[in-house]
């Protein structure tokens, strides 16, 4: 084990401490790119945006640009979007259709496939002499999909995509898998920044519904009429506290390795989480006994919440999020949010369903909004020098883990706990400390042992 920037004593998730350097540090920031960022499976595209051959689409792997490419054969790869001249970007487009990739400096020319196929005056600059075969684009060794989406990993002793999944796999299938057509994505992507360091929002989607009646209050007040809510949208008075809908129901928290955390409650509502009501509501309501057929009722049955896949993929059942924390520097992430819908469902909902997800989780949601101010402030506050020495505690439900005999997955806890979060920094520490994938899948396993005691 090489622990060359102390990670493992920043981190101590059996006792629920963390010290908040991990979220400012620049060397900590760099050696996470090299660690976690070039040796996990990244998400990268969803196939429906990529459908015929020689359509791309641009993203990041950590902050490497990548370019993915659908190959004359169907298949997929994946490049860094760098021409191999003097490095320059390659292709500076957010997705399109080409039957080349010719770089803007000096105009090398990149086939769908990688490969460098022409240099301006190669015979009299190069003499003929430059040996193109070596010079093709730097190629994502793996890629590979689940259910729509694309994801890629540098790191060729990774475990494959769904051995990595494990027991998230389970949860993301209520999201992708509800009915025979599989899913699409509607629209573009909204992108947008917000100055906090990525673990806060991937932690948060992946163990963190006590935020809600907080955090949220305002939106649960007006969108979930109850007495206990003040559903009447009146101010809550002196002493009164928001009180979402799950707050007695039976829930948990989930991790099952890898990082990977759900924050679920269950509902005997097919449309929880949608958050309005309408069509988009109709729809989870009329497919629901498809969704029951092909996942079963607890899935099916909205098995509803936030999500996120280690290190940087989240989504949300219902509003139909899902979002990649892109890193930009250890206070800085770049959030890219796709609206992922049935694609078998009608065209009315798919409208309704954009307009929807905008207006809860796109770049000025409700909902989004809420959240994004809590990491802001937060990251302001780590520019203090004694705040950045003072402990978080993540002790929330500790020694309470349990594993389900219902035929939910992981390691579960009360609907409100922090199970997940210290599943995910322990993962984090162990990729940042371990040298080789044998070490990490060593230290994940011991750990999952060590956390129920049956
Ligand atoms: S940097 Fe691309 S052709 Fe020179
Ligand atoms: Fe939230």
């Amino acid at each position: 084990m090489d622990d060359r920037l102390n990670v493992r004593t920043m981190v101590d998730a059996k006792k629920g401490k963390i010290k908040p350097a991990i979220y400012t540090d620049p060397d900590i920031y760099q050696l996470e790119l090299e660690r976690v960022f070039a040796r996990s499976w990244l998400f990268l595209a969803h196939e429906s945006m990529i459908p015929k051959a020689g359509d791309f689409f641009t993203t990041y792997m950590g902050e490497d640009p990548i370019v993915v490419v659908r190959q004359k054969d169907g298949s997929i790869e994946a490049f860094l979007n760098q021409c191999r001249h003097r490095g320059m970007r390659l292709c500076h487009a957010d997705g399109g259709n080409t039957k080349a990739f010719t770089c803007a400096y000096h105009g090398w020319a990149y086939g769908l496939d990688g490969g460098l196929t022409s240099v301006p005056l190669e015979e009299q600059a190069y003499r003929n002499k430059l040996d193109k075969s070596r010079w093709g684009l730097t190629r994502v060794p793996r890629v590979s999909t689940y259910k729509g989406l694309v994801f890629g990993n540098w790191d060729n002793e990774a475990p494959d995509l769904e051995t990595y999944m494990g027991d998230i796999a389970w949860y993301l299938d209520g999201f992708l898998d509800r009915r025979d057509g599989g899913t699409e994505v509607l629209g573009g992507v909204h992108k947008w920044v917000i100055e906090c360091n990525w673990k806060f929002a991937a932690e948060q989607f992946c163990s963190d519904q006590y935020h809600a009646p907080y955090t949220h209050a305002s939106a649960i007040q007006v969108l979930q009429a109850s007495p206990a809510n003040k559903g009447d949208g009146k101010p809550l008075g002196d002493g009164q506290t928001p009180r979402p809908v799950w707050a007695d129901a039976l829930g948990g928290v989930q991790f099952g390795g890898n990082g990977h955390g759900s924050a679920f409650f269950f509902t005997e509502k097919p449309d929880a989480n949608v958050w309005v009501d309408g069509v988009v509501s109709a729809y989870f309501r009329d497919t629901y006994a498809e969704a029951e057929a092909r996942l079963g009722k607890v899935r099916a049955l909205r098995l509803a919440g936030h999500n996120t896949m280690f290190p940087t993929l989240s989504w949300l059942n219902g509003t139909q999020t899902l979002r990649v924390w892109h890193p930009r520097g250890p206070n800085q992430i770049e959030v890219w949010a796709f609206c992922i819908c049935d694609r078998d469902a009608p065209v009315e909902v798919k409208d309704a369903l954009i307009k929807s997800h905008a207006r809860a989780f796109g770049p000025a949601g409700f909902l989004e909004q809420d959240d994004s101010e809590n990491w802001v402030e937060v990251q302001k506050v780590l520019q203090g020098h004694m705040a950045r020495k003072t402990d978080f505690c993540v002790q929330m439900g500790l020694g309470f883990e349990e594993r389900r005999d219902d035929g939910i997955p992981g390691v579960t806890n009360y609907t409100f706990a922090e199970t997940a979060a210290r599943g995910f920094y322990q993962h984090w520490a162990d990729m940042m400390s371990a040298e080789s994938w044998e070490e990490i899948n060593a230290l994940s396993a011991a750990y999952q042992k060590e956390l129920v005691h049956e």
